[in-house]
């Protein structure tokens, strides 16, 4: 066997008599587009749709089922689409109707699956809505958004002591009418008023409108947002200064009263029942939701009658060594038992790239690929990551992202430390044009034309082009993986028991994954090397063995013991 693609490797998840018992959202694979980034088609600088439907080919024989794009929607842009104008209309700048149209259906052609991203926490302020509610208090919109009376003397303090998630005061004052409104995000984001049932329904809505076009999922944009106290009561004091990925609360607030709310809980029902009440095949909700996992789990109801699946950013978090990697997947298994799935991602367009904490080592980017693609739980795979695209510094003064705009006045050196801890203040530096072949802008758009952001100076030697002859590159451990996940059900959904092989070292993290009962069980085993340590480990025995290592390939199935090299990851498993 060698490392190249053949088509039988690329094939689909198979379908077999449990297969079809297991929703298709469980076993599936998800792959992060942001659209402005990937392809430009027709030499303005700036990725578009047509350019995504150019990539369907690669992205299908890369071996991923799910592709989630970032919002394309009519949008001012100020925040790249996280700002929406028109819920209905397509930015021109990313193409038409009929390009949306042409992908999903292009999509579907391919046996793969499409997921939109739904802003429903906040519109643009050129949102007509918004434009309207802002002109006066007796406007019929008044109420789709926040509007408060300051606080005395005057009026010119906040209503409340609220922040924004970004850390900044989160009430804007008008003077159009005297008043100020408020905004989880940035400034121009305006939060809807869920309390009134008018923006619930006209929000469900664009819902239902986005589904029965076909869209086979939505990811869920700062969920945790939606429902603010209805009494905006003052958040109470916590000594954090800054928030981490198991607690929400820092800036000195807790975030009791404007994020995690109860009513936000009780509405990731509803919109399941909405969602579940649209013709046509299953779909589903992945909610964007920060903090520990016990409380996100409550975004997936009781009865997981919730989302279907939340975002747990911790395991981009997760110290790269034996017991941090053993206790995140003893959490995570924990936290969300069957019938409850955990997802694996590390990293978004908010983030710093995951290699960068790996220190650009491929092997160490391999062995975290492995991890993501054989843990029980759904992988969120970032564009770029499959072949390892580097992180890259930009200092916030060039910075186009608003965050870096809104932090202008943080010192590069802050910015570094914060990047450390997983916080970026400028998030171009992870929105880098898709780095395709060595040619110019590395092939993400025309020769003459400049990209919306600078391509990275390694495109040339950092690219899909020259990784897919590799054998050893990683974009070829990408492929084997997502082949031998599609190929086994126990990768795709089986249980997953942590095991402790006596005589192997902590560093080494090992688990089993296990697909139906007794005889007719199905079987994988992984081994995971987070040490630069040689370990010996001990193959388990499996029918119909197929042995592959991150860095050696394809292995002899009839080896049993073997020496795993420094961060290496080897996966056994039947088929
Ligand atoms: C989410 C998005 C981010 C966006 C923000 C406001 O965190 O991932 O990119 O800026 O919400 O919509
Ligand atoms: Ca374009």
């Amino acid at each position: 066997m060698n490392h190249t693609l053949s088509p039988e490797l690329a094939q689909r998840p198979k379908t077999s008599h449990h297969a079809s018992e297991l929703p298709w959202w469980k076993r599936t694979t998800v792959y992060q587009v942001y659209p402005r980034s990937f392809a430009d088609t027709n030499g303005d600088g700036i990725g578009d749709l047509r350019g995504v439907i150019g990539k369907l080919d690669y992205l299908r024989d890369l071996g991923v089922e799910t592709i989630w794009l970032s919002p394309f929607f009519d949008s001012p842009q100020a925040d790249f689409g996280y700002d929406i104008r028109d819920h209905f209309g397509i930015s021109s700048e990313y193409g038409s109707l009929d390009d949306c149209h042409a992908l999903i259906e292009e999509v579907h052609q391919r046996g793969m699956r499409v997921v939109f991203d739904m802003v429903l926490n906040h519109t643009s302020n050129e949102h007509p809505w918004f434009v309207e509610s802002k002109s006066s208090k007796h406007n019929p919109r008044r109420d789709y958004y926040l509007w408060r009376d300051g606080r005395a003397p005057g009026g010119r303090e906040p209503p409340n002591n609220w922040r924004s998630m970004l850390g900044r005061r989160g009430w804007h004052y008008d003077r159009t009418t005297d008043q100020w409104y408020w905004a989880s995000f940035l400034p121009f984001q305006p939060d809807l008023n869920y309390r009134n049932p008018e923006v619930k329904e006209a929000m469900l809505d664009v819902v239902r409108h986005w589904l029965s076009m076909g869209v086979d999922g939505l990811r869920l944009d700062i969920f945790n947002a939606l429902f603010k106290d209805a009494a905006f009561t003052n958040n109470p004091f916590s000594f954090r200064p800054v928030p981490s990925e198991d607690n929400p609360d820092g800036f000195f607030q807790q975030t009791r009263h404007t994020i995690d709310h109860p009513d936000t809980f009780a509405f990731a029902r509803e919109l399941r029942a909405v969602v579940d009440a649209v013709p046509g095949p299953p779909r589903f909700l992945v909610g964007e939701v920060f903090g520990a996992p016990h409380t996100l789990r409550r975004y997936c109801g009781e009865d997981a009658d919730g989302l279907h699946l939340v975002f747990l950013f911790k395991s981009m978090r997760a110290p790269f060594s034996g017991p941090g990697v053993r206790a995140m997947i003893a959490e995570f298994e924990r936290e969300f038992p069957e019938p409850f799935f955990p997802t694996y991602v590390f990293g978004n367009h908010d983030r710093p790239r995951s290699i960068l904490r790996l220190g650009n080592h491929a092997g160490k980017a391999k062995l975290l690929a492995t991890l993501q693609l054989t843990a029980r739980g759904v992988p969120f795979i970032y564009y770029g990551e499959e072949i390892g695209m580097h992180h890259h510094d930009i200092p916030a003064v060039h910075g186009l992202d608003p965050i870096a705009t809104h932090f202008r006045f943080v010192p590069d050196w802050v910015a570094r430390r914060l990047r450390r801890s997983g916080i970026l203040l400028n998030r171009d530096e992870s929105r880098l044009p898709m780095q395709w072949h060595h040619g110019p802008h590395g092939g993400f758009t025309h020769h003459a034309s400049s990209p919306w952001l600078a391509s990275h100076p390694n495109s040339a030697e950092v690219n899909v082009a020259a990784q897919e002859n590799d054998p050893h590159s990683i974009l070829s451990c990408y492929r084997q993986l997502l082949a031998m996940r599609n190929r086994s059900l126990a990768l795709q959904a089986g249980s997953l028991e942590l095991l402790s092989p006596a005589g192997v070292p902590l560093a080494v993290v090992a688990y089993r994954r296990r697909h139906g009962e007794g005889e007719r069980a199905e079987v994988a085993e992984v081994f995971l090397n987070f040490s630069s340590r040689e370990a010996r480990v001990e193959l388990p025995a499996l029918p119909d063995r197929t042995v592959f290592s991150t860095l050696r390939g394809a292995m002899d199935p009839s080896e049993s013991r073997i020496s795993l090299r420094a961060f290496e990851g080897v996966v056994v498993c039947q088929g």
